[in-house]
């Protein structure tokens, strides 16, 4: 292990776009409006901030630290740190991240998909968007999208830490807020938004129930990209001088941005578009549709909306890769593009039955009510994320004895962020645990 004498390193600004980038993703775009949809609306957005700040803000400082003082992949540096049994737990961060890519890849590839369809118009000539849906993602073309994603991803982490993963984010998270900004614009001058922004902004409280917690916290995890190892393997990119408390509040106020804008364009949208905001998965890419095909230069409103959505997914599916390459460049000794290359095409492999599961004309491949898709998505998303976060706070809370030093943090704020990682956030991330897993049943 760490063949790779001289690491590669992120410049200050670089290392935030990057992490932003890891953040900001389909969690915030696709994911994020339809829970806020089902749970509750705007008391949801602040439960979810709630959750951001209590336990969300803490791992992710965890994690960094851990990567800068390991200087190496969750492996490496929890076994640097913490000793082999600690090593042998950073494993699950990268399983975890490997599986979570190949069907994150996926769903990647349909908003490119959905891009192409949107500017060429074919996207509306039907009426009948959820069946041009479940058409499409039940056949054979995800593949190839799948794979155009897993391309791009390779080619931006063969060229490395700065000139590749730091280059691209940097281009493209200013680009994203650009897109963005222009149309919530677009989305708030709609005439009747006011309704889809009140449902964002002006909370209920009565609608909240026990679930909306959990799910909120489940969602702060994703989001932040947390319990994958990717902040540990950033980390280890970080310069000594760069403050990683600085770092922390950067991303997590990038993170939130991104979803209030994501927020003010959907919800102003589809309210204006009668839809429901409870829809489920499919509202970006069943109600969205719907609306752009009823809204004045739809085509290119919608267009742009899916690209953005397909280049916010690649900036996290680069962070999740990067694990696994991380990883493999550590333990076998490889170089990177080899490690890429052979990486890539094992989570693209991986990804094709996740991708072919949920036409349904392959039976073996939906087992157990769920189609393999939905029981990767589980795996990865509800088990693994929070044990691995779980793992984590315990191993910077309690085992390893150089976080208060290499967090930077003054004594104060580090008493706040111990107590957090101690005893706040290890008992709200066993609830998601043990609710994920059905242990207990709101
Ligand atoms: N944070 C990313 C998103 O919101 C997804 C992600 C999850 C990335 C886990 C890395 C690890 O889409």
């Amino acid at each position: 292990m760490g063949k790779n004498k001289k690491k590669e390193q992120f410049t200050s600004v670089g290392f935030i776009m990057a992490a932003i980038g890891s953040a900001v993703g389909l969690g915030n775009m696709w994911k994020f409006p339809y829970i806020t949809g089902i749970y509750g609306g705007a008391a949801f957005f602040i439960l979810f901030l709630f959750c951001l700040l209590l336990v969300g803000l803490p791992i992710l400082l965890a994690e960094m630290s851990v990567g800068r003082a390991g200087r190496g992949n969750p492996v490496a540096s929890m076994m640097k740190l913490g000793g082999k049994k600690w090593g042998a737990l950073g494993f699950l961060s990268v399983a975890g991240s490997f599986l979570i890519m190949s069907f994150y890849g996926v769903v990647a590839g349909w908003t490119l998909h959905y891009a192409l369809l949107s500017f060429t118009g074919d996207l509306f000539s039907t009426n009948d968007f959820s069946g041009l849906y479940k058409d499409f993602i039940g056949g054979w073309m995800p593949i190839g999208w799948q794979f155009i994603v897993m391309l791009i991803t390779a080619y931006v982490l063969i060229k490395g830490v700065s000139s590749g993963i730091e280059r691209f984010n940097k281009i493209l998270i200013p680009g994203l807020v650009i897109l963005l900004v222009l149309l919530a614009i677009q989305a708030l001058s709609l005439p009747g938004a006011g309704q889809g922004v009140s449902f964002f902004l002006k909370p209920d409280f009565s609608k909240l129930t026990a679930e909306s917690a959990l799910v909120a916290l489940g969602q702060a995890f994703f989001s932040m990209s947390l319990g994958m190892g990717t902040m540990i393997t950033y980390g280890a990119y970080v310069q000594k001088s760069q403050s990683l408390g600085g770092a922390t509040v950067a991303v997590g106020l990038g993170n939130v941005l991104y979803a209030l804008l994501a927020g003010l364009i959907i919800f102003p949208t589809i309210f204006v578009y009668g839809i429901e905001p409870s829809e489920g998965p499919g509202l970006v890419f069943i109600a969205l549709p719907a609306a752009f095909s009823a809204m004045p230069l739809g085509a290119i409103f919608g267009g742009l909306f899916f690209v953005l959505l397909a280049f916010a997914a690649i900036t996290s599916a680069i962070s999740v890769l990067e694990v696994s390459v991380a990883f493999a460049m550590d333990y076998f000794g490889w170089k990177r593009p080899m490690a890429v290359i052979i990486v890539a095409s094992l989570c693209f492999l991986a990804g094709v039955p996740a991708a072919l599961s949920l036409g349904g004309q392959l039976d073996w491949l939906v087992f157990g009510g769920k189609p393999l898709f939905d029981w990767m998505d589980f795996l990865g998303t509800n088990i693994l994320l929070p044990l691995n976060g779980l793992i984590l706070t315990i191993f910077v809370g309690f085992v390893w004895k150089g976080a208060a030093e290499e967090s930077g943090l003054t004594s104060m704020w580090f008493r706040i962020w111990l107590f957090m990682l101690r005893f706040v956030a290890p008992i709200l991330v066993l609830l998601v645990l043990l609710y994920s897993t059905g242990i207990i049943k709101l």
